[in-house]
């Protein structure tokens, strides 16, 4: 099988040597990878900049913006039948890139922002994907709704929730704890390190659907 995985944060450009980006090490996307490119898929991880090691065996495609990593999914997602959305993507950017460092002036500066594409967002339509789709939510309240509402407007299979707002997991952190929202259920995974729940989620998306032949 062949299995699409966006990982870690986005860059946002402002000027030739600031950006917004946000706090995302990527360690759970380039978990999935490793353990996906173990069991002998194809991988391809589309990651935002990290300080990780790229595992071994995965076709590695780096981007830095939001609008870099539509580009990457939407002309590589076609050859996938699983995709895996765990990079945090910026929602907004700056809308004017200064092609010149900005000088202070003012005692206050006023940055635009625009809305970034939704890229887990535009997989079905957009892209016309028709494979396993699992998104992540990161949520700071009332979990398990705000994850079943991105499952539907976003059309995933299942979506990986966890709660940021909860200092001792997820971000930046080893461990994770989870929980995965279907449609009609849910199933919580209990804290454990990110290599082993990449294992998890793995496996609740290959039973979703039969494999190939092949
Ligand atoms: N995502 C994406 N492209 C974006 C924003 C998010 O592909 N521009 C993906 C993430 O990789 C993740 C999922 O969408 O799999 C959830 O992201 P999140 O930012 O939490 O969702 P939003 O729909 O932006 O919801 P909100 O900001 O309202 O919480």
């Amino acid at each position: 099988m062949t299995i699409l995985i966006t990982a870690g944060p986005t860059r946002e450009p402002l000027d030739p040597v600031r950006y917004l980006s946000n706090r995302s090490s990527g360690k759970m996307g380039y978990a999935l990878a490793a353990a996906a490119s173990a069991i002998g898929h194809r991988v391809l991880l589309i990651s935002g900049p990290t300080n990780l090691d790229i595992p071994s065996g995965v076709d590695f495609v780096p981007v830095e913006s939001a609008a870099d990593m539509y580009q990457a999914v939407a002309t590589r997602i076609g050859k996938c039948e699983l995709a895996i959305f765990a990079a945090a993507v910026a929602d907004y950017r700056p809308a004017n890139f200064a092609s010149d460092k900005i000088k202070k002036t003012d005692d206050v500066l006023t940055v635009d922002f625009v809305r970034n594409p939704d890229i887990l967002g535009s997989a079905r339509k957009e892209m016309g994907f028709e494979g396993i789709l699992v998104g992540f939510a990161a949520e700071t309240q009332n979990l398990e709704e705000n994850a079943r509402h991105k499952l539907t407007r976003k059309k995933c299979d299942f979506v990986v929730a966890n709660d940021v707002s909860r200092r001792d997991i997820g971000f930046d952190s080893n461990d994770n704890e989870i929980l995965l929202v279907y449609p009609d259920h849910s199933q919580p995974l209990p804290r454990d390190s990110k290599e082993h729940l990449a294992h998890h989620i793995l496996e609740a998306a290959l039973k979703l659907r039969p494999l190939p032949s092949s």
